[in-house]
């Protein structure tokens, strides 16, 4: 009878009596997860983000008092303040197409020998990676470390490369240094349902950077980003639309209640906003953009596998200062891809936490 009773589900309650218990029993728990608050509240200042995780970031009541925009404002305030302290470095023209449009995209950014060896060299090679399916998208990501930067001499001169350095330190409003790897999108080889990518969607309430050197062609029909110009901006409209997003969210779709939300392409008029730019451009073009716009894997019609040197930046955005991030010393800078997964493995071991990322063996970034 009891094991039976354990196994029913929690709409099926036989009694009144057993449904008082149980309610008992839920509120309990439920105050009981309350001996987290002052870490929820701590999060406050941190670039937590999740409105299903945090009941003090998710509160209705609280968003509809203004704190998911104050938090906002806030975030973008501090950004720009940053910005204007890294803008020295980076050329004019870089500087404005950011400001205007949320992304720099520089064509042929490398010389023509340079980044044919490079290329090259990273596309003939067999590497370690880690893989990760969403969808019917395959990422697989092999860490830049001190064997790859040792191995090919020109991909440590572009990533060390003052101009380069001061483009990300400006996207990102940090100068850490960004996370690398030799990244290949692998899509529509494998069976799954619709890639959560493909949907418009901001990755965080904060400026953050992802940046891009493609080591193929990425043609219109193979799944491009895409990025809505603008959209990094934090406009009246926009603004009415994360007040508007934080009172639903628990409404929403499982990717937007952890903080990514999610936006139809309908919408974009009604924030001012035109449609997104497909980023369809050949190899050895460079592209930045701020996360906090709105952004996406584009369509693709056929199978397809890019390949790219991609890095991301996110760091907690309440921070009056640029620097001051001992992660970001050359030494250990050049490492934490390798040790960030190596680490992950031992947690996911000791059943911690879940690492999603499977060994993907050796490969080479074109291969399916
Ligand atoms: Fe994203």
């Amino acid at each position: 009878m009891f094991l039976s009773s354990r196994h029913e589900p929690a709409h099926e309650v036989s009694s009144p009596l057993k449904a008082r218990s149980q309610g008992r029993r839920l509120s309990i728990l439920s105050l009981l997860r309350w001996w987290r608050a002052p870490l929820w509240l701590l999060a406050l200042g941190t670039g937590a983000k999740s409105f299903a995780d945090n009941p003090i970031i998710g509160s209705e009541r609280l968003n509809r008092r203004g704190l998911h925009v104050a938090r906002l404002k806030a975030a973008h305030h501090m950004a720009w303040a940053r910005r204007r302290r890294l803008a020295a470095a980076v050329p004019a023209e870089w500087r404005e197409q950011f400001n205007r449009d949320g992304y720099v995209e520089v064509r042929d950014y490398l010389p023509a020998e340079v980044f044919a060896r490079l290329q090259g060299a990273l596309l003939n090679g067999r590497f370690e990676g880690r893989h990760q399916q969403q969808g019917d998208a395959v990422t697989r990501r092999v860490a830049i470390g001190p064997r790859l930067l040792r191995t090919i001499p020109e991909l440590g001169a572009l990533l060390r490369d003052p101009k380069l350095r001061s483009l990300t330190a400006y996207v990102a409003s940090t100068r850490s240094e960004p996370l690398y790897y030799v990244q290949s999108i692998v899509s529509g080889h494998a069976q799954g349902g619709l890639d959560p990518q493909r949907e418009l969607h901001a990755d965080t309430f904060h400026p953050s950077l992802k940046a891009w050197l493609f080591l193929t062609d990425v043609t219109d029909d193979e799944g491009p980003l895409t990025y809505v110009p603008g959209s990094h901006r934090l406009t009246p409209e926009r603004l009415a639309w994360e007040q508007q997003r934080s009172v639903s969210i628990h409404d929403s779709d499982g990717l937007s209640q952890r903080g990514s939300f999610r936006i139809a392409p309908e919408e974009l008029t009604t924030l001012g906003l035109p449609q997104p730019k497909r980023f369809a451009v050949p190899a050895n073009t460079l592209v930045l953009i701020d996360t906090c716009g709105f952004h996406a894997r584009g369509s693709t019609t056929r199978p397809t596998i890019r390949a790219e040197i991609w890095g991301y930046v996110r760091r907690t955005p309440f921070l009056p200062w640029t620097g001051l991030d001992p992660l970001s010393w050359e030494p250990i800078a050049i490492r934490r891809t390798t040790w960030l997964g190596d680490m992950l493995d031992r947690l996911h071991r000791a059943g911690l936490t879940k690492h999603y990322w499977a060994s993907a063996g050796r490969k080479r970034p074109i291969d399916p």
